[in-house]
């Protein structure tokens, strides 16, 4: 029970097929006391059903997370009605398809900042919104969601490849301004996992196919393995750790050919 007495806030529950539930299920099992941020609230019922296995937790929209007044107004409710935090994760991301579809080179203005907005200034945005309203414990920990896309090409996932790299460095310079409070922040990056954001990659089956073939583990990885490895992040075990990115992907990202 590492997480035994933690408070443990996770943004971007979709489904069950979400890394985010993955995590809180791992979590969970391991002691915290869980809360959710979701997009919608015509999900609330939904996402209510899909929680109640989590005894105690709560769920709160937070629609935009890239909008410094939309995440202040949620985190000042959640501050109020909870008290501080242990630990955040950060699980959202999001690209208009377009720019998913076509070749990385056609990404517009429009299109290149709204990834980068949401799935990366928005990691940012939740530390220091967090810091602000004073809801982080000492020695709090900070997750966050990235993919191999960051620094290798990967057909298809184009302009979240941009994104994700910016949100590693922005895991970095976390790291170095929160360190002096003993607040860490890392990254996992998973493995391909069939949810409904990667519905959105073109052609992620062969992905998945190539990943089961040739990662030295050949095999893809489970919501519950990624969380198992948040879990450890967020944990005490993983005190010495901070600014670092983890790859859970059965080893795929060691290879060459
Ligand atoms: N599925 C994969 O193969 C994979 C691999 C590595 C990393 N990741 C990352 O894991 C994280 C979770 O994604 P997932 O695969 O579980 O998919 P998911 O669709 O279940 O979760 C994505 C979440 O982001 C939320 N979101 C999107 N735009 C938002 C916005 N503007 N404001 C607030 N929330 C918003 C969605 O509502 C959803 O809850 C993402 O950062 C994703 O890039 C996924």
């Amino acid at each position: 029970m590492i997480l035994e007495g933690k408070k443990i806030l996770i943004m971007g529950i979709r489904n069950k097929w979400s890394i985010a539930y993955g995590i809180a299920k791992s979590a969970y099992e391991n002691g915290a006391k869980l809360l959710f941020t979701y997009v919608g609230e015509e999900n609330k019922q939904k996402i209510e059903e899909l929680t109640s296995e989590f005894k105690g937790s709560k769920s709160y929209v937070l629609d935009e997370a890239s909008q410094d007044d939309v995440v202040k107004e949620v985190f000042t409710k959640i501050k109020e009605e909870n008290g501080k935090l242990d630990g955040i994760v950060h699980a959202i991301a999001h690209a208009f398809t377009e720019d998913l579809h076509n070749d990385f080179i056609f990404t517009s203005k429009e299109g290149y900042s709204h990834a980068c907005d949401v799935s990366a200034y928005s990691f940012v945005l939740t530390a220091r919104m967090a810091k602000e309203l004073d809801m982080l414990n000492e020695n709090a920990s900070l997750v966050t969601l990235t993919y191999h896309g960051s620094t290798k090409v990967l057909e298809g996932y184009n302009v979240m490849g941009v994104a994700k790299a910016a949100l590693e460095a922005s895991i970095r310079y976390l790291a170095d301004n929160l360190g002096k409070e003993g607040i860490r922040v890392n990254g996992v990056s998973a493995g391909p996992i069939k949810t409904l954001s990667a519905k959105g990659i073109k052609d992620f089956g062969s992905i998945l196919t190539v990943v089961e073939q040739k990662a030295p583990l050949h095999k893809n990885v489970t919501t519950t393995q990624v969380g198992n490895v948040a879990t450890f992040l967020l944990s005490e075990m993983s005190e010495a750790i901070t600014g670092q990115v983890i790859y859970a992907d059965n080893g795929y990202n060691i290879m060459g050919v």
